[in-house]
């Protein structure tokens, strides 16, 4: 049987992970053993776009998009951040260069068994319509933006968070010295996890989340009332995707991916300038941007990583297709990939967020 494992949309810690995990499980001696299965495992290079664009009739294209995977290939991949199979944000099923015809030609002159797609809501979305063309799909959940319906928790959230917090960190030592005001802008998209979690685990004074509106007098007024008060420097996190109260996004630029999205981003500078124009404060904005998904995994990201990719095979014993492992309530789970799809999972305002203080909510129970 064959398995292709394939990584798309942002990369992030954790990936790798997955895939070493899936391939040791799956190349396992023992299942031989026990089950008499025996397994052959693919990386496909570049996500969707591999599968895609590979020939099957040519061994240099096959070289270049497939990559066969064993024990000792991935031993050490689990340490490492990113990617060692590259990805993609290509989407075979766009309707503006449909390719799914291709793609369903390519799986199976390959004589690929098994798709296990790592990723988000958009690289799932396209394990499910495979699923429902008949291919057998596995899925595992990954984004740093936390946004996944079906999982208490995505591969890279863990790793991304992280990254906020330290760089915070360090933010905070010149911002002391200076007296000034840091906003710092988060990636995320459309779900403020990122910002909200980032900032509450590094004790921002404001947190701005796409999901509540800000009002930029409200923001200048908090920022106001700590005059004279013993900090002389605050720390603001915003969203990449937050939008002042009856605007708009802000985007990076004009162009629009393969799933339709746009660059998010640059939101930080307005806020800052506004915050200088009307309180007075120095202010300055860093965008944390790709840092956010780059360096090694964090360890619940290795470990998650593990118990997915073990999952990821225990669920193709199974033969439970068209299924996302998941985490929900402390255990490791599957949920039809129909439930992931099509929606995102963004905060909750009434119940994790103070619109008040434009912060964490400071009540929990
Ligand atoms: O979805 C992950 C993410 O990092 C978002 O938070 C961000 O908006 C986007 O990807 C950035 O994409 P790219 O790497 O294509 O610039």
């Amino acid at each position: 049987m064959k398995i292709a494992v394939l990584t798309g949309g942002g990369d992030c810690p954790g990936l790798n992970g997955a895939i070493k995990w899936v391939t040791k499980t799956a190349l396992d001696p023992a299942l031989e053993r026990k089950r008499s299965i025996r397994f052959e495992v693919l990386g496909v290079r570049e996500g969707w776009k591999g599968l895609v664009e590979v020939n099957p009739d040519d061994p240099e294209s096959c070289a270049e998009y497939l990559l066969p995977l064993n024990e000792e290939v991935v031993r050490t991949w689990d340490r490492y951040g990113g990617t060692n199979i590259g990805t993609s944000r290509t989407n075979p099923f766009n309707p503006k260069n449909d390719r799914s015809d291709r793609l369903m030609e390519n799986i199976s002159r390959l004589g690929i068994d098994i798709i296990v797609a790592i990723g988000g809501e958009d690289t799932l979305g396209v394990a499910y319509k495979l699923y429902k063309r008949g291919v057998k799909t596995v899925g595992i959940p990954k984004t740093i933006d936390g946004d996944l319906l079906g999982t208490d928790y995505s591969l890279g959230f863990d790793s991304a968070v992280n990254v906020i917090m330290e760089e915070i960190d360090r933010l905070r030592t010149t911002a002391g010295s200076h007296n000034r005001i840091f906003v710092v802008e988060t990636m995320g998209r459309h779900a403020g996890w990122l910002a909200l979690h980032g900032g509450e685990c590094s004790g921002a004074y404001i947190i701005l989340i796409p999901e509540y509106p800000f009002d930029m007098n409200r923001v200048c007024d908090l920022l106001l009332e700590r005059k004279g008060r013993e900090v002389q420097y605050s720390i603001v996190v915003v969203s990449e995707g937050v939008k002042p109260a009856g605007e708009q996004e802000f985007y990076k630029d004009d162009k629009i991916d393969d799933f339709g999205h746009h660059s998010l981003g640059g939101i930080a500078a307005y806020i800052a300038e506004t915050i200088e124009k009307k309180t007075g404060f120095e202010t300055r904005y860093v965008m944390l941007s790709h840092l956010q998904r780059g360096g090694s995994p964090s360890a619940r990201d290795r470990l998650m990583a593990r118990w997915y990719g073990i999952a990821a095979v225990d669920t193709i014993l199974n033969e439970d297709f068209g299924r996302m492992v998941s985490f929900s309530q402390g255990e490791i789970t599957t949920v039809p990939l129909k439930e992931v799809v099509d929606k995102l999972k963004i905060v909750d305002v009434e119940k994790y967020y103070d619109s008040e203080r434009y912060n964490g909510k400071r009540s929990i129970l």
